[in-house]
Order: structure tokens, then C-alpha cells, then sequence
């Protein structure tokens, strides 16, 4: 899709109807305002022509022969390609069973049946608008994702890191039983925790020696740093508790704020777990890997100190037990050049 001095010009608006009068009405509106459209007369035919590319748009009679709208919908919305694409279901005379059934399959719209070229022709253009604006959207955040990547890549030692914490946060939080928000938070926090080490001077990052405790001053502001490079993004807000706290210990003795017990939120507990493992079991610019074993011991004595969260250690192992040792997701991100600090 291009745009246009804001206008959404040039837009593929896929129309399955099994009523060809109707195809070629909404097509004969499309067409002038500069849209492809490609027709289909049965979901099992929208199936193929989606292979050529997702559309922009799709408007679908609600019933068809053979497979329903809904199934379309349901395919659109499971197909990460496609989940955010709007799609307007054409309706005769819905039921309001039927159109609740259409909402919580994520439905965008409705249209009913006759409807006007001009409702029609508004309708295409305020939902290509807003197509428009979640295309935009999507392409930051893919922006975001990259820039994420550059931390990792800055430091030999540290190569996946992020990737890697980010990994490990998500397999904790699954089995602790997190959820939509909660579980993007881990995976979010865990991919940006160390963003703010964009700000330490690459001296101080890669040193090979003891840091001197101006130094070490240095690489404990990554936190604020991360927070205040980061805060205004609002794809990244839910994760920024985890930037800031991911050095907070239970018994606070942690950076930046000291926090303790109960007011460490869960999301951060679990980050700080993958992070410190991570760091344990990669090779470092001030000692080797670790094996798994010796880092859960660490972590353990650690726990006895009232560092982290004992319980949360005991879930990852059951992680690790279910994660060989060669996991390929995790040998894929380390994968770079050959593997800082925490
Ligand atoms: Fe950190
Ligand atoms: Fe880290």
C-alpha cells in the first residue's frame, strides 16, 4: 500500500461474495478510487488468492456456500501476516447472535445489505486510513526490534544476550502461568532490559579488567539510562518496569531504587532470573561460561543471601529440564560473533 500527501492511494482490497453482481459493484467503486481488487466467489477461492500476498483490506459476505466468513476472519486473525489486516463482513440480515459471533472472531466492521456506493466508498477509505497507521506502526516497532539487536551486537561477549534473556523470561513466565500483558512484558523487558548500555562508553563496557568504582558507577546507570532513552514509546511502556528494576534484589541491596520483597513486581523476578543465568553461562570479558550447573548453584547461594526469588530458581529449572543443553533457539541467537557485564 502507498500513500499519498495522507491519502491511502493504491490499496489491495480482497471481496469475497458469492453474489458476482456485488463483487463487481464493489469492484466497478474500488477500482477508480486507484484500488486492486481481487475477487473471489468462495472462501476456499479467497484461500488461494491470499497465497499471492495479504490484501489490505477484505470484505466478505457473511454467508457463503461452503466456508463461512468466519473461518476466513479466523485465518486472517491467526496469520501473523495478516493478523492486523481490517476485514468488513457484508451482512443480509444478521442476527445479533451472529454479529456478536463476527465481534469476538475480530471482526473490524460491518456492512449491511443494500448499502450506498458513497457508504461503501467512506467506509474503504477510513479503514485503508487506519491500515495505513498500523502498517506505520508495525514498521517502528520493527525498528525498535533491530535497534534492540544493536546492544547485543556492540559487545563480543555479550552477543544474544538480549535475545537470549528475553527467551528464557518467556519459558519462566509460561510455566508460572503468565499471560497476554504480563508475558510480553518478560519478553519485551527481557529483549530491551540493557538498552540503557547504549549510553556506557565502550571503554568501560569491554574493559577487560577490574572496573574502578567510577566505572562501575557508570555501568549502573544503564537502568535510568534505558528508562529515559525508552519511556516515551508506548509499544514499550508495560516493559519499562523491567528496564528500570532489572538489578533490584529481594533483600535490597539491588539498583537503581532499592527495592525489596513484595515490591519487585512478579514480570521483573522473572526477567532478573534469565538475566543472571544468561550472564552466569556465557563467556565474559572477565571470566568463561559457566556450566548450567554451577550457575544454579551460584543462583541458589544467592537466593540463600535474599537475592532472588527461590521459587521462581526452582521453576527454571524445571525450564532447563525441558530445554536441552544444545537447544537450537537458543545455539541460533548466540550465533554471532564469538560470545560484559550483566
Ligand atoms: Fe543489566
Ligand atoms: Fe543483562
Amino acid at each position: 500500500m502507498t500513500e499519498r500527501l495522507g491519502i491511502v492511494s493504491r490499496a489491495t482490497v480482497l471481496v469475497v461474495d458469492d453474489d458476482e453482481q456485488i463483487r463487481r459493484l464493489i469492484a466497478l467503486l474500488l477500482r477508480p478510487m486507484g484500488h486492486v481488487v481481487v475477487e473471489a466467489g468462495s472462501v476456499e477461492e479467497a484461500f488461494e488468492k491470499l497465497q499471492g500476498g495479504p490484501p489490505d483490506l477484505v470484505l466478505v459476505d457473511m454467508q457463503l456456500p461452503g466456508k463461512s466468513g468466519y473461518e476466513l476472519l479466523a485465518d486472517v486473525r491467526g496469520d501473523p501476516r495478516t493478523r492486523l489486516v481490517p476485514v468488513v463482513m457484508i451482512t443480509g440480515a444478521a442476527t445479533p447472535e451472529r454479529k456478536l459471533k463476527a465481534i469476538q472472531e475480530g471482526v473490524t466492521d460491518f456492512i449491511a445489505k443494500p448499502f450506498s456506493p458513497e457508504e461503501l466508498a467512506a467506509r474503504v477509505r477510513a479503514l485503508l486510513e487506519l491500515k495505513f497507521v498500523t502498517d506505520a506502526l508495525e514498521d517502528a516497532e520493527r525498528v525498535i526490534i533491530s535497534l534492540a539487536r544493536t546492544i547485543d551486537a556492540r559487545d563480543r561477549y555479550t552477543y544474544g544476550h538480549s535475545a537470549r534473556v528475553s527467551h528464557y523470561a518467556g519459558l519462566l513466565g509460561e510455566r508460572i502461568g503468565l499471560q497476554g500483558n504480563g508475558l510480553e512484558t518478560v519478553r519485551r523487558g527481557g529483549l530491551f532490559h540493557d538498552f540503557g548500555k547504549i549510553a556506557v562508553r565502550d571503554a568501560v563496557l569491554l574493559k577487560p579488567a577490574k572496573l574502578t568504582a567510577e566505572e562501575y558507577a557508570e555501568i549502573k546507570r544503564h537502568p535510568s539510562e534505558g528508562k529515559s532513552l525508552l519511556e516515551t514509546m508506548k509499544t514499550l511502556s508495560h516493559a519499562m518496569g523491567v528496564v528500570y528494576h532489572h538489578h533490584e534484589r529481594l533483600d535490597g541491596s539491588g539498583y537503581p531504587a532499592g527495592l525489596a520483597g513484595e515490591a519487585i513486581p512478579p514480570t521483573v523476578r522473572v526477567t532478573t532470573i534469565a538475566d543472571v543465568f544468561d550472564a552466569l553461562t556465557t563467556a565474559r570479558v572477565y571470566r568463561s561460561a559457566l556450566s548450567r550447573e554451577d550457575a544454579l548453584g551460584i543462583m541458589a547461594e544467592e537466593v540463600r543471601k535474599g537475592w532472588w526469588d527461590g521459587r521462581l530458581l526452582e521453576e527454571f529449572r524445571g525450564v532447563l529440564s525441558t530445554l536441552p543443553e544444545d537447544d537450537e533457539r537458543i545455539l541460533r541467537l548466540s550465533n554471532g560473533p564469538p560470545s560484559g557485564r550483566l
